[in-house]
C-alpha cells in the first residue's frame, strides 16, 4: 500500500534541564531541530517545532537551594537564557513548553489518572538506588561498592538508597509490545547502532518503573494523592503531546501528532526509544515516526556537560563569530549520530576556509564585479555555452543529492554537496577570467553572461544552504537585489535562472571575516557547580577491575599509508592494518613524527573505541602514545610482531 505523503512535520528537541544556562550541547541538538524545520518548510510541509525546558524534580530542587533561589525563580531566570540564546542562533520553534506551565501539568494528571484507571499504574513499595543528577532509578545489577554506596554507572556520582511508597507503571508488560514494534518499525531509532542497543537491552527484560515519590517536593502532584509527586521523566516526556495541544487544543494535537522526529543526544536514549512509546502505547496514542539520537560533543574526550564544568558557551563563540558560523560548524563537522571533539583549530579551519574563503569571497567577488563593470545593473546575459550550462546541470544534479541527504537527516553530507558546488562555482570563475573579459569592449555580452551565471549559481547554493545559515542566505539574497527570501521559495518551485536581468544588486559588507586562533584562547565556561565534578573525578580515578581493563581491545597496528590532515598542525590521518581488517585512525602526533617516520611503524591501537570524527575525517580506533610537554611520543616494539596481535 502506498502511503501518501504527509502534509505536516512534527519536530521536537529535548526539554533541557533549568539547573545551569545552555552550552554547546543544548545548542546543537537545537539548530539541528532548526534546519529540518526550516527545510521541511521549504518543501511545503506544515511544521511544529517544539522545545522547553524541564523544571521539576530533585536535581532542580537542589540546583535552586545551592544558589538561595526558589526552584521556580532559578527556572524563570535560565528559561531567559535559553529563549535569548535560540533567539539569537535563528531558531524558528513555534512554541516553548515549560513543565510548570499548567496546561503541562493538567495533562500530566490526565495521563496519570487514566492509566491508573486502567490498572497500567499501581501502588507498591520502591526499594533501590537512585542518581540525581541523572534522575534515573539504577538497574539492580550496579554493584555496591565498599563505602556501602552505588555509583551511577551515567556520571559516575554517588546514588542515593531509597525506599519509599511509590505508584509503578507496569513497564514490564509493554516488553513484548515493544519489541513487536521495533520489528515492524526498524527505523524507529536512529542510527541503527542506537536501535540495535535499545533491542537488546528490552530483550534481557523490562522492570516495571516507579513513576512517583513522596520525598520529592517539587514536582507535579499526583492527582488524589498529593502526598506523592510524579517522577520527573514521566512528565518531562508528555511535553511531547501537551505541547502541542493536547488537552487544550484538540485540533492542534490532530494535526502534528505523532512526532516525525524527537531529536536527543544518546544520553537520554531509553528515556525516548523504551519509556516514552510505553507509555504513549499504554494511553491508546500513535507512536512517533522516528527518534534520532545523536553524538555527543567532546572536550578533552570528555561528554561536555554542565555538571563536569567543561563545557563551552555559545556567547563566547558568537561574540566571534556570529551564530551563522557556528550553526555551520556543528552541521557540518560531525555525521549526526557520532561524536565530534570540539576543537579552536578545527572551527576555525572552518570559518576561515569554508566560510570566509570559499563561500564569502565568492560572494564578495562576484557583486563587485557586476558593480564595477555593469555600475550595480544585471545585464542581459549573453548567449549560453556549453561550459555554463555545465554549471547550471551541475546545480540540478547536486540539488537533488542534497535533497536526499536532507531528507535522510545527513545534514552534513548535504553541506559537503553544497560546498562542493561552490567550488565549481570558484573554478568557473577561474576558467573563464571575467577580469581580463572586463579590458575588452566586444567581449561585454559574454562577461555579463558569466557573471549572470556565478550569481545563479551562487543563489542556488545560498538557496540550499537557507536551512543551515537562513541569515546568511536572506543577505545574500537580498545583495542580489531580490524581493523574495529564500525561505518564501518551495524547492519544487526553486529555478536556477531566477534572477532578473535590470535587478539592482549591492556590493555586501565581508559575510565571514577571518578569524586568528588567539582570539578564542580560553573560552571554556566554569561550571557553578564545578565542585561536583571534582567529586567525580575522585571517583574515576579509583582502580579499574580486571574486567574493566578486558573491555579494551588492544591490538598492534602496522601503518600503511600515512598523510596529513591539511589544515592541521597536529594531526595524521592514517591507514593501518590490523592483521584480518584495514583501519583508517586519526592521530594527534604530527608535531612529533612526520607521515613518513611512520610508514612502516608497529604500536598499540585501542580498537575497540567508538569511532570519532575528527575535522570531518572518521577515526576507528586510538593509538596509545605518551604525552611529553605536549609533544606525543609513541611505544614502539623492539622486534615485529604480527599485525592485529592482541596486547594484554
Ligand atoms: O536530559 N553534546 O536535559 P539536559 C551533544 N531534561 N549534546 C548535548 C551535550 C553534549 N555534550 N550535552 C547536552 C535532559 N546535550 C532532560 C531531557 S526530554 C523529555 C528531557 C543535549 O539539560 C542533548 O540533546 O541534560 C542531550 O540529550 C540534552 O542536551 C540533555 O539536556
Ligand atoms: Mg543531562
Amino acid at each position: 500500500m502506498e502511503k501518501k505523503p504527509k502534509p505536516t512535520f512534527y519536530v521536537t528537541t529535548p526539554i533541557y534541564y533549568v539547573n545551569d544556562i545552555p552550552h554547546i550541547g543544548h545548542a546543537y541538538t537545537t539548530i539541528i531541530a532548526d534546519a529540518l524545520a526550516r527545510y521541511q518548510k521549504l518543501k511545503g510541509k506544515k511544521v511544529f517545532f517544539l522545545t522547553g525546558t524541564d523544571e521539576h524534580g530533585q536535581k532542580i530542587e537542589k540546583a535552586a537551594s545551592e544558589k538561595g533561589l526558589s526552584p521556580k525563580e532559578l527556572a524563570d531566570q535560565v528559561v531567559v537564557r535559553f529563549k535569548k540564546l535560540w533567539q539569537e542562533l535563528n531558531v524558528s520553534y513555534n512554541y516553548f513548553i515549560r513543565t510548570t506551565e499548567k496546561i503541562h501539568q493538567e495533562g500530566v494528571q490526565k495521563i496519570f489518572n487514566q492509566l491508573l484507571d486502567k490498572g497500567d499504574i499501581y501502588k507498591g513499595v520502591y526499594q533501590g538506588w537512585y542518581c540525581i543528577s541523572e534522575e534515573n532509578f539504577l538497574s539492580e545489577d550496579v554493584p555496591v561498592e565498599e563505602d556501602g554506596y552505588k555509583i551511577c554507572p551515567d556520571c559516575g556520582r554517588k546514588a542515593t538508597l531509597l525506599e519509599e511508597e511509590s505508584y509503578f507503571f507496569r513497564l514490564s508488560s509493554y516488553q513484548k509490545p515493544l519489541l513487536d514494534f521495533y520489528s515492524s518499525h526498524p527505523k524507529f531509532v536512529r542510527p541503527q547502532s542506537r536501535m540495535n542497543e535499545v533491542v537488546s537491552f528490552v530483550r534481557h527484560g523490562l522492570k516495571d518503573l516507579s513513576i512517583t515519590r513522596t520525598s520529592v517536593r517539587w514536582g507535579i502532584p499526583v492527582p488524589g494523592d498529593s502526598r506523592h509527586t510524579i517522577y520527573v521523566w514521566f512528565d518531562a516526556l508528555h511535553n511531547y503531546i501537551t505541547g502541542v495541544g493536547y488537552g487544550w487544543n484538540q485540533e492542534l494535537f490532530e494535526t502534528y501528532w505523532p512526532a516525525d522526529v524527537h531529536l536527543i543526544g544518546k544520553d537520554i536514549l531509553r528515556f525516548h526509544a523504551i519509556f516514552w512509546p510505553a507509555f504513549l502505547m499504554a494511553a491508546g496514542f500513535p507512536l512517533p515516526e522516528t527518534v534520532l539520537s545523536h553524538g555527543w560533543w567532546l572536550k578533552d574526550e570528555t561528554k561536555m556537560s554542565k555538571s563536569k564544568g567543561n563545557v563551552l558557551d555559545p556567547y563566547f563563540i558568537m561574540e566571534k563569530v556570529g551564530g551563522e558560523a557556528l550553526r555551520y560548524f556543528l552541521l557540518r563537522e560531525v555525521p549526526i549520530g557520532q561524536d565530534g571533539s570540539f576543537s579552536h583549530e578545527g572551527f576555525i579551519h572552518r570559518i576561515n576556509s569554508d566560510l570566509s574563503n570559499d563561500l564569502g569571497n565568492l560572494v564578495q567577488r562576484t557583486l563587485t564585479m557586476v558593480v564595477n563593470y555593469f555600475s550595480g545593473e544585471l545585464q542581459t546575459p549573453g548567449e549560453e555555452k556549453e561550459l555554463d550550462r555545465q554549471l547550471s546541470s551541475l546545480f540540478e544534479v547536486t540539488r537533488d543529492r542534497v535533497i536526499a541527504f536532507y531528507d535522510d537527516y545527513s545534514i552534513n553530507r548535504a553541506l559537503e554537496e553544497i560546498w562542493a558546488f561552490l567550488n565549481s562555482t570558484n573554478k568557473y570563475l577561474a576558467d573563464n577570467e571575467p577580469w581580463k573579459l572586463a579590458q575588452r569592449i566586444e567581449e561585454r555580452s559574454r562577461l555579463a553572461r558569466i557573471l549572470y551565471q556565478a550569481l545563479c549559481a551562487i543563489r542556488a547554493s545560498s538557496y540550499l544552504l537557507y536551512p543551515v545559515m537562513p541569515e546568511t542566505a536572506e543577505k545574500i539574497w537580498s545583495a542580489m537585489g531580490e524581493d523574495k527570501k529564500p525561505g518564501q521559495v518551495l524547492i519544487t518551485q526553486f529555478n536556477f535562472y531566477g534572477l532578473k536581468p535590470g535587478q539592482k544588486v549591492k556590493k555586501p559588507r565581508a559575510l565571514f571575516p577571518r578569524v586568528e586562533l588567539k582570539e578564542f584562547i580560553g573560552g571554556i565556561k566554569k561550571s557553578t557547580i564545578a565542585e561536583e565534578s571534582s567529586r567525580k573525578q575522585e571517583v574515576k580515578m579509583d582502580l579499574v577491575s580486571f574486567e574493566e581493563f578486558k573491555k579494551m581491545d588492544l591490538r598492534v597496528a602496522k601503518v600503511l599509508t600515512a598523510e596529513r590532515v591539511p589544515g592541521t598542525n597536529k594531526l595524521l590521518k592514517l591507514q593501518i592494518d590490523l592483521g584480518n581488517e584495514q583501519r583508517q585512525i586519526v592521530a594527534g602526533v604530527a608535531e612529533t613524527y612526520s607521515p613518513e617516520d611512520l610508514v612502516g611503524k608497529e604500536f598499540i591501537v585501542i580498537a575497540n573505541l567508538q569511532p570519532a570524527v575528527i575535522r570531518g575525517i572518521e577515526s576507528q580506533g586510538m593509538l596509545l602514545a605518551a604525552e611529553v610537554e605536549g609533544q606525543a611520543i609513541i611505544p614502539f616494539f623492539d622486534r615485529e610482531v604480527p599485525p592485529g596481535t592482541k596486547v594484554k
